[in-house]
């Protein structure tokens, strides 16, 4: 069973392939798409003697590969890692037809695809995301980039992959922690696009959880539908690809203030949970439903309370988040549920209340 999901973005329309098993013949594919002799890897550390063995192993004989590893973690997502890219890359010579492929979570995928946006002047990319955030979200849509000192994501380029390959099967040996911050995504999926996959989530959540790889396949076809629909109508964030955002201005206040103690998907969770509140409070949710949306990240494992942090330290950070990125705070919203809103007139008041809405239920 294979989920194919066709992107639409510019003249280069490319596959998300979704398939059980598909690292096992990864290679031959790419080989028959690109026509290439030899790739450039950038490959998670911790999947080093797991993942990346299978992949090697579906090309042909004599395929040649630049490998550069990248130690794991948020913290590599930086210039010097990219820097250390450069050199395996250029050092082996390859040319502007050597696809460079990215294999891993959200951090691989990132700087991955900033090296191959600018290696070169650019080089092809191939996405095979191993993390389930990296299926539904990271590898989809074109924003690459890396950190830069406390600014998160703020120096990058947009830049589409040739090809995205996901095999379900490999999330079998995602740590729990790591399978509900991908959740957090797909949930936020739902939220703003998809009012039938909440109710589907509800339902199916424990099959999720169990890592049923048939559920697994059609669930991150689904969420890469959705994420490409949104992408597809505003490829640089123009307007409703800022939907995308729904919880990330609270959360990454809260990654940052809590210095990552809360890992991303775990701050987008609380910051659903925030701007829910917001948008019950300014009638654009049922109250009902905002209950809805809260018991449902609450079953994925994820925090809906607790939270510990100053709020005034937060808001700040919030702002700065903002004047990073130009203009002023806009905060997006549940409108109903299936739909989302900007709103540029949320009250410091009302998002102070809604961080200590966190604090507890
Ligand atoms: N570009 C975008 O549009 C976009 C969208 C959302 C998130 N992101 C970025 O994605 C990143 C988060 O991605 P992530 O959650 O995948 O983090 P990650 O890449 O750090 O992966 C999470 C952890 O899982 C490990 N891992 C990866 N694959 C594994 C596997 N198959 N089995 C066991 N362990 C495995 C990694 O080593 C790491 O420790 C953030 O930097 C975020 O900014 C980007
Ligand atoms: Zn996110």
């Amino acid at each position: 069973m294979a989920e194919i999901v066709n992107v639409k973005v510019g003249d280069a329309p490319y596959d998300v392939v979704v398939e059980p098993g598909l690292l096992a013949r990864v290679g031959g594919d790419l080989v028959s798409r690109l026509g290439c002799r030899g790739v450039g890897v950038v490959l998670d550390r911790s999947i080093e003697t797991s993942v990346w063995p299978v992949v090697e192993a579906s090309f042909p004989p004599r395929f040649s590969f630049y490998r550069y590893v990248l130690p794991s973690g948020e913290g590599n997502k930086s210039l010097d890692r990219v820097r250390e890219a450069y050199d395996v890359f250029l050092n082996a010579r390859i040319d502007r037809g050597t696809p460079i492929i990215a294999l891993g979570g959200g951090v691989t995928g990132d700087l991955a695809g900033f090296v191959a946006a600018t290696v070169l002047r650019g080089v092809p990319l191939v996405q095979i995301p191993t993390t389930l955030l990296a299926m539904v979200d990271s590898s989809v849509g074109g924003k690459v980039g890396v950190n830069h000192g406390s600014f998160k994501n703020m120096v990058g380029a947009f830049k589409q992959p040739e090809v995205v390959y996901c095999d379900p099967t490999v999330l079998r040996s995602l740590p729990q922690r790591e399978f509900c911050n991908g959740l957090a995504e797909c949930i936020k999926h739902a939220i703003i696009r998809d009012a039938p996959l909440l109710a589907e989530l509800e339902e199916n959540l424990p099959r999720l959880l169990d890592r049923d790889i048939d559920y697994l396949t059609t669930f991150i076809g689904r969420n890469v539908a959705t994420k490409a629909r949104v992408v597809q109508s505003d490829v640089f964030e123009r307007g409703e690809r800022a939907h995308l955002n729904l919880g990330h201005t609270f959360g990454h206040a809260i990654e940052t203030v809590s210095q990552h103690e809360y890992a991303h998907g775990e701050a987008v969770s609380l910051g659903i949970c925030a701007a829910a509140h917001v948008a019950a409070r300014l009638g654009a949710l049922d109250e009902a439903d905002r209950r809805r949306i809260v018991a449902l990240l609450g079953r994925a494992g994820l925090p809906t309370t607790g939270l510990d942090l100053d709020e005034t330290v937060l808001y700040s950070a919030m702002l700065h988040d903002k004047k990073a990125s130009g203009g002023g705070l806009k905060i997006v919203i549940p409108q109903g549920l299936g739909a989302a809103t900007v709103r540029e007139d949320v009250s410091r008041d009302l998002i102070l209340e809604a961080i200590n809405s966190l604090r507890s239920e």
